[in-house]
This record gives structure tokens, C-alpha cells and sequence, in this order.
């Protein structure tokens, strides 16, 4: 039940945005949602052990830290309710909560990577793989939280 809720408010607050300080960061990404997220964030960073530093280097495109990050963005992707019993992303909660300049785009780049990186035991080394992708197709529509 509270995943529900915070999942709903969570897509509520993707519309809604808000004044950006961090220019790094795609517009969509409004500091509610980092703020949203950071129950989750917190927890995945203490399963995983990532640190904020390992999270950083990706959002600069420096993907060596390989395994720990694809840990951390499965993990993080799992708790907000974003993949499906075969681990493939649920296109229809991105479609429903991303705005209409950005969706395309995104859902597209998603589904090319997922593709390309088909489902497989290591869900750490898949997840990488697609975020890897992702960012070498549309750096400008990623963002690790
Ligand atoms: C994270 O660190 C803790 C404490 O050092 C350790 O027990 C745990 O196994 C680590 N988790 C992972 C996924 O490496």
C-alpha cells in the first residue's frame, strides 16, 4: 500500500515541475521528484553500497564502476514499480508520467537498449548494460537519481 501511494505521487510530481538548481539534470527531474525518491535512493545506496560518488561519475558518462551501478539502478528501478515479471521496463507507467516532449524519445531509447541487452540471470550486469546504452543514445534525457 505505501509503495502505491508514494508510486502515485511519485508520477503526480514527474509532471509537476519545478525550478531546477543542479544543470545537469534533466528538466523532468524536478527537485521533488529527488526528493521523492530518496526513501528509495537511501535504500538501494545501502543494499547496493554505492556511494553518491560512484552515482555521480555516471551522470558525467564514466560507467566504469560497471556491476555496483547496474545493482543500484536494478534495485532502484524495482522499488519504484518500474519492471515487469520478465524484468522489461512497464512502458505504460513511463509513458503515463513523462511529459510529451521528452516521452518519445525516452521510451523509444529504452525499449532500443532493452533489446539489444535481453533479459538475463545477472539482472545487475543487464541493468548496467541498458543504462550504459541509454546514456550513449540520449545523454541528454539521463539522469541516475
Ligand atoms: C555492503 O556492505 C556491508 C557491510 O560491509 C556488507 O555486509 C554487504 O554484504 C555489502 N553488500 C553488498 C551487496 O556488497
Amino acid at each position: 500500500m505505501d509503495r502505491l501511494v508514494s508510486l502515485t505521487t511519485f508520477l503526480i510530481l514527474l509532471i509537476v515541475n519545478t525550478p531546477l538548481i543542479d544543470a545537469d539534470r534533466p528538466v523532468f527531474i524536478s527537485n521533488a521528484i529527488v526528493q521523492l525518491a530518496k526513501p528509495l535512493t537511501e535504500s538501494c545506496k545501502s543494499t547496493t553500497n554505492v556511494t553518491d560518488e560512484q552515482i555521480r561519475k555516471v551522470n558525467t558518462g564514466n560507467f566504469e564502476d560497471g556491476k555496483i551501478i547496474g545493482c543500484y539502478s536494478h534495485c532502484l528501478w524495482q522499488k519504484m514499480d518500474l519492471l515487469d515479471e520478465n524484468d522489461n521496463i512497464k512502458t505504460e507507467i513511463i509513458e503515463a508520467l513523462l511529459p510529451d516532449e521528452f516521452k518519445g524519445n525516452i521510451i523509444q531509447t529504452l525499449l532500443t537498449c532493452q533489446k539489444r541487452h535481453p533479459p538475463k540471470d545477472d539482472k545487475c550486469d543487464r541493468s548496467f548494460s541498458i543504462q550504459k546504452c541509454y546514456y550513449e543514445i540520449s545523454p541528454q534525457t539521463f539522469y541516475m537519481l
